[in-house]
């Protein structure tokens, strides 16, 4: 059984399709994301999920349980982390979860251990008896996930959950995310529109874009498939360069070899297999690497070949848009 599973599920605002026939499956202990830009459709699909909205048609599944015929079952299977936070500046870290816990019905003889347990995990037990207004927002949003966890969710779910912090506090959030994600043993599912969140925590990612989903699979089955990783090069002159170059042309993993004076980039399918072949013929060439280096393609160029358009800066705020210039030239 699916931990999460749609079919043809849809979601119209009048005129606007929010939601457009999409269907997919999350594994039981995934985590998967849907990456996509503003108004791409995941906050909508993810109330659905979490039965605060209802589709306008098509069916989902969520722990086994159709959320729309039985919602009660569904959330008491999972967790739900919002966009915006959700605690109360004047409370203190810890009543805010007691707030959560009696919300949650979770048995008075439990509260205490629970809420123990999750400060525990988030690393908020020092802060737990100081008013949510001193508390800075990587620790405001850590808190508001603690509030998730408390009842112990199958599936959680977890609406850009790193939206709005700095760098160095969302790679801090996910440290957590995926100490929780152990810990728990538990089903997530994600959205972002930061791809490097996709990238680092997600199994498998949906780009999503225009209420579609354009394509599924593992971050690393998208970036080989674009097969262009670029193994830069720089030998040491010699008279047999063109004779090394013509070797390797012969490598049939590279699709593409360009040469400026002495640097040598070549495009390969899979670089990692390439690299030795390299070594031997310079080795049976006698010519000298000086440098040699594999970079392998972004999910910019990932997303990019699925929608046609880039997360736009201020939406994304992920700082690859040179590196991704640069990759189109090289390919171009
Ligand atoms: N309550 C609503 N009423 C009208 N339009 C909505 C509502 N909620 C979302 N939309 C529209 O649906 C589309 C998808 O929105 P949303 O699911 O919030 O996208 P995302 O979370 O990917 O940014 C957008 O065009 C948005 O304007
Ligand atoms: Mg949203």
């Amino acid at each position: 059984m699916y931990s999460i599973e749609t079919k043809s599920l849809s979601k119209s605002f009048g005129d606007v399709k929010a939601v457009d026939d999409i269907s997919f499956y999350v594994e039981s202990g995934e985590i998967f994301g849907f990456l996509g830009p503003n108004g791409a459709g995941k906050s909508t699909t993810m109330m659905i999920l979490t039965t605060l909205l209802k589709p306008t048609s098509g069916h989902a599944l969520v722990s086994g349980f159709d959320v729309r015929r039985n919602p009660k079952q569904v959330r008491e299977k999972i967790g739900y982390v919002q966009q915006e936070t959700t605690v109360d500046e004047y409370l203190t870290g810890r009543e805010n979860l007691l707030l959560q816990a009696r919300l949650n019905h979770i048995p008075k003889d439990q509260i205490d251990s629970r809420i123990d347990e999750v400060l525990e995990l988030i690393e908020l037990s020092d802060k737990q008896n100081e008013p949510v207004v001193t508390y800075s927002g990587g620790m405001r949003k850590r808190l508001d996930i603690a509030g998730g966890l408390l009842h112990r969710p199958k599936v959680l779910f977890l609406d850009e959950p790193t939206v709005g912090l700095d760098i160095q506090t969302r790679r801090k959030i996910w440290e957590y995310i995926k100490k929780i994600h152990e810990e728990f043993e538990m089903t997530i599912f994600l959205t972002t529109h930061y791809m490097e969140e996709a990238d680092q925590l997600c199994d498998r990612i949906g780009i999503i874009d225009g209420g579609k989903i354009q394509i599924i699979d593992s971050p690393q089955n998208m970036k080989s498939a674009m097969g262009n990783e670029v193994i830069s090069l720089s030998i040491e002159n010699t008279e047999s360069e063109k004779l090394f170059l013509s070797e390797l042309e012969k490598i049939e993993l590279i699709n593409k070899i360009n040469q400026d004076q002495n640097k040598i980039i070549l495009f390969a399918s899979k670089g990692t297999e390439v690299i030795p072949k390299i070594f031997q013929i310079s080795s049976d060439l006698k010519i000298k690497i000086i440098s040699i280096s594999l970079t392998q393609p972004t999910l910019d160029d990932v997303f990019i070949s699925y929608t046609g358009h880039e997360i736009r800066e201020e939406e994304g705020g992920f700082n690859r848009r040179r590196e991704h210039a640069k990759m189109k030239r090289l390919r171009a």
